[in-house]
């Protein structure tokens, strides 16, 4: 038996769901229930009713998805998918942060760890970013964490200054401006769409910038033929399946360069997604404390995006 048929078989014995982000190799892809961004697997995390969440993305994807749901068992297929953004914001240089901005609320992106979420007053993905930020009063001061990136494009989107937290993600933050120039000069008839992770100036050459979800959907209803796709490559391969008419152009760094793959999502392989449905583990662990408070900034999100019709 492959693994694919083992895994089929697996999680009907154990009544067993996979979740799985669209950074995942396509045949985790294609195994899996449900495929999203941050925002719709928190969303389906939520609702599952189920006795094993198999969560193939990173680990504060996974972790949310336990705090969402915290009787079921939530197992990860390689505990060692982190992410550069969770890893930038260590819990005690944060809470000093905290300490010198008294008067801000915190808004932190949900790529970032439980710990730091028990000290966030409202949680956000890239998907409804923009609009979870605009639901607070012009004058409301903010601290936002842990991305750069994302939180200076929303301060330029809404006109606001929130302080910012000094993180980036390591994969989107070098996905190069020179070879997007030069990708757009050999294909003059693309459209350029990037991720909210990206630095400024690739942002600048966007004609769209959204969430993997939002990208995904926009080359779905757009009516070019060609992109020059500004993220992590596993995205590519539900944009192909839903427009095998057109054609996708992935980033590289630099010139010489592809590595655009998410080396922390790319950790997961059939053969661990198999073992952890087999094995119940590695499984994501949290003391009662930390998922009472931790899950309050991520609720608050899910009711914000209801009220909003984002979800
Ligand atoms: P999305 O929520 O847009 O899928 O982004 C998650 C992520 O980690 C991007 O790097
Ligand atoms: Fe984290 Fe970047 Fe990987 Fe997304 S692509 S999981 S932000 S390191």
């Amino acid at each position: 038996m492959n693994y694919k048929e083992k895994i089929e078989q697996i999680k009907k014995k154990k009544n067993a769901i996979i979740f799985a982000h669209y950074y995942q190799v396509p045949e985790i892809q294609d195994i899996a229930d449900y495929v999203g961004d941050s925002l719709g697997l928190a969303q389906k995390a939520r609702e599952a009713e189920t006795d094993m969440i198999v969560f193939a993305g990173v680990h504060f994807m996974a972790e949310t998805a336990k705090m969402l749901n915290p009787n079921t068992l939530v197992v990860i297929p390689d505990l060692e998918a982190g992410c550069s953004l969770a890893d930038s914001c260590p819990l005690d240089k944060f809470i000093a942060f905290k300490a010198k901005h008294p008067d801000h609320i915190v808004i932190s992106y949900i790529n970032t760890t439980a710990a730091i979420k028990t000290e966030t007053d409202v949680v956000c993905t890239s998907g409804n970013a923009v609009q979870i930020v605009e639901s607070f009063p012009k004058d409301q001061k903010i601290i936002f964490a842990p991305d750069k990136n994302l939180g200076g494009y929303i301060n330029r989107v809404t006109g606001r200054n929130m302080v910012l937290w000094d993180g980036t993600c390591e994969v989107h933050d070098v996905l190069s401006t020179e070879a997007i120039l030069k990708m757009k000069a050999e294909n003059m008839d693309a459209k350029v769409i990037a991720h909210p992770e990206c630095n400024a100036p690739v942002l600048e050459l966007a004609d769209y910038i959204g969430s993997t979800t939002g990208m995904l959907k926009f080359t779905q209803t757009d009516s070019n033929h060609k992109y020059i796709v500004a993220t992590e490559t596993g995205i590519l391969h539900q944009m192909k399946n839903n427009s095998p008419e057109k054609e996708f152009l992935v980033v590289p760094s630099d010139e010489t360069c592809s590595c655009n793959d998410c080396s922390y999502m790319k950790l997961n392989t059939m053969e661990k997604l198999y073992l952890s449905m087999k094995n119940e583990q590695p499984e994501i662990l949290l003391d009662q404390e930390t998922i009472e408070k931790a899950k309050q900034p991520i609720e608050r999100m899910l009711d914000i995006s209801r009220k909003l019709n984002l979800i």
